[in-house]
């Protein structure tokens, strides 16, 4: 199919995207999009994925995204009748449909069920929320709903967003790409989490969130 492969889909998909994307409060705009397209095609590269499914799926996996739209399917359908627009193949939209869809967490499927294109997107998706980017970006999005910085007995602090996602990421990788990036991505988490609790005088935090974790599992849990 060479229409989609051409530089005007990708140009005026780039295009499209950019006027959709002008959040450049919370970390969700257009440079988180342009620092995932950039980690999405090394890891790609990497992978022997098709690179312009890759690079169009990034494109418009946050577009109408559910904390705009309020709809799960919001990237899923805003991709559809864009792609339909600029009549590309159904059967390319559907691989790229599929592919950022899964980039989504809540949507997310198991490995074994996504393509590679899928397993690239989603990783460099979920890259670009750990790392030193992935905690500016916490906290921009944590002040930006006007949530408390530190640990707060509901659960509703932007720290708590780390123990209950952002530490997680690491170990959900599904490329050998994303693996590596995300390795040295989550020992910076963990480096900061642990410079945190002695800036604050206070126990290490992650080993305070281990303690309360254990403390509230049962027996035969
Ligand atoms: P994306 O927009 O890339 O699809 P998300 O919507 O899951 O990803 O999150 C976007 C960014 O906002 C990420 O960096 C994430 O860590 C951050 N974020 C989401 N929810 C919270 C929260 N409750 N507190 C702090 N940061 C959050
Ligand atoms: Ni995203």
């Amino acid at each position: 199919m060479s229409i989609p492969r051409s530089k005007s889909v990708i140009e005026a998909t780039e295009t499209y995207a950019r006027t959709q994307l002008t959040d450049t409060v919370t970390g969700h705009g257009w440079d988180h999009v342009d620092r995932v397209r950039q980690l999405a095609r090394s890891i790609a590269l990497s992978e022997g994925a098709d690179l312009d499914i890759v690079d169009l799926a990034v494109l418009m996996h946050d577009v109408d995204d559910v904390k705009f739209s309020g709809d799960l399917q919001g990237p899923a359908n805003a991709a559809e009748s864009w792609f339909a627009s600029l009549g590309v193949d159904l059967d390319l939209t559907a691989k790229i449909i599929e592919a950022l869809t899964a980039a989504s967490f809540t949507l997310g499927r198991p490995d074994e069920s996504l393509s590679v294109e899928a397993r690239c997107v989603r990783d460099a998706d979920r890259l670009d929320a750990i790392g030193a980017v992935g905690i500016a970006r916490a906290f921009a999005f944590g002040g930006s709903i006007g949530q408390s910085m530190l640990i707060q007995e509901d659960g509703s602090s932007t720290i708590d967003h780390f123990f209950s996602k952002l530490l997680s990421l690491n170990a959900g990788m599904s490329t050998r790409a994303g693996r590596r990036i995300a390795r040295a991505r989550h020992q910076f988490v963990v480096d900061f989490l642990e410079r945190l609790s002695t800036e604050l005088g206070q126990e290490s935090l992650l080993q305070k969130q281990l303690h309360d974790s254990m403390a509230t599992m049962r027996p035969g849990d």
